[in-house]
């Protein structure tokens, strides 16, 4: 039973595939490593001791993906080939479009033909926008607020109707809420190219003098300390959570073929915690300055975990203490990411 993993190369797929190997599962990744490195892969070789095949391959050559799928007989699909980057996503709407909505439409248009139906999809909790109540649950309605969102909701939204066509479908969307941290090997771990878009791989580069000093963006939220709170979730834990929806698949009826559901750990931990937890774990000041807030931003965001506790059987078990120190040992011993 080989699993296909596309965006397999990067920061939660890479984690992905280790939980996986570790389960037993044969993986091969797909990516066109346009956001990633293969040294994370052979980092997941030398934690598994298993070997992971790369196909270097895009998600848009639907030719490409049926080759892939047949030469190695894949029965199912873990999907977190895309684009990530908000504010790139209004700069460049079309290519957002192109790699997660044609692209997605074109690997489900492969795995019709190979006869390939069991999916899990990266989606995240932006296809909320703005929160009307808290903690987020599933059924809040979707008002993705940027083009990145807008194209997880047409994806969600693609899912659902190919379900609903045919009950041979089997199809699992994960809505993650702020993903960080590394493997506790600190062999992987986030790499963003250029200067972190998120705040751990920032608050990460300014504790290892990368950066001179982090922006806190706005202190006058209506939050316990005025900074923003989030739900950050280890990605190790992120990574259980698609092995445990993985094998909810096998538990889903023709009538009902397809869930969404939130992967968070149900906390919200505001930017200045988030500075003082890294300062302990790192034992290294993290000086910052207040800014203006960063426009799109919410004062709080954080998951309603009962629909993966009772559905998928899963609680994130890591803590922020982890998440910090973890995320840590992976700058620590890779200064420069995974170039070598
Ligand atoms: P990442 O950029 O590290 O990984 C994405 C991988 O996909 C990269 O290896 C990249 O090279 C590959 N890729 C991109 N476009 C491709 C294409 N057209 N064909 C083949 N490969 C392609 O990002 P990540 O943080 O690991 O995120 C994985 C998924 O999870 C994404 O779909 C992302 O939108 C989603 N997600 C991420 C977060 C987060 O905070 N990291 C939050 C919510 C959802
Ligand atoms: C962002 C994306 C969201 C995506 C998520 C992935 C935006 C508007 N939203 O969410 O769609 O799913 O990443 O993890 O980009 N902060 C600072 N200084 C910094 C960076 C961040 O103060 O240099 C603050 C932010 O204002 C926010 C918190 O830190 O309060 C977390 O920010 P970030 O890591 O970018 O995540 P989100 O904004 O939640």
């Amino acid at each position: 039973m080989t699993i296909l993993v596309t965006g397999g190369a990067g920061y939660i797929g890479s984690h992905c595939c280790v939980t996986f190997l570790e389960a037993g599962h044969d993986v091969v990744v797909l990516d066109n490593l346009s956001n990633s490195n293969a040294e994370s892969l052979k980092r997941v070789e030398t934690i598994t001791g298993r070997s992971v095949l790369l196909e270097q391959a895009d998600i848009r050559d639907q030719a490409a993906i049926e080759a892939v799928l047949s030469r190695h007989n894949c029965t199912a699909v873990i999907h977190f080939a895309g684009l990530k980057a908000v504010g790139e996503s209004t700069e460049n709407p079309l290519s957002y479009y192109e790699n997660n909505v044609v692209g997605t439409h074109r690997l489900l248009s492969a795995m019709a033909k190979t006869g390939v139906h069991d999916l899990i999809f990266s989606s995240s909790a932006t296809v909320y926008g703005e929160p009307q109540r808290l903690p987020l649950t599933e059924d809040h309605p979707l008002a993705p607020t940027n083009p990145y969102g807008r194209t997880k909701l047409m994806v969600e939204d693609m899912l659902r109707d190919v379900a609903a066509s045919d009950p041979r479908w089997r199809i699992g969307m994960l809505r993650y809420f702020n993903p960080v941290g590394a493997h506790s090997s600190g062999l992987i771990g986030e790499d963003p190219l250029g200067v972190p878009n998120n705040l751990m791989p920032y608050i990460a580069q300014v504790a290892g003098g990368r950066l001179d000093k982090l922006n806190v963006f706005g202190n006058d939220y209506d939050t316990r300390d005025g900074t923003g709170v989030r739900d950050y979730i280890h990605v190790v834990d992120l990574a259980e959570g698609h092995l445990r929806a993985y094998e909810a698949l096998g538990r889903l009826e023709a009538s009902q073929n397809s869930f969404a559901v939130n992967l968070g750990t149900g906390n919200g931990h505001s930017v200045l915690e988030m500075v003082k937890e890294f300062e302990r774990a790192s034992n290294r000041q993290v000086p910052y300055s207040i800014a203006a807030r960063r426009s799109g931003d919410v004062a709080e965001c954080y998951a309603d975990t009962q629909m993966a506790t009772d559905f998928l059987s899963w609680q994130a078990s890591k803590d922020l203490r982890d998440m910090c120190a973890d995320t840590w040992k992976w700058v620590v011993k890779n200064p420069k990411g995974y170039q070598l």
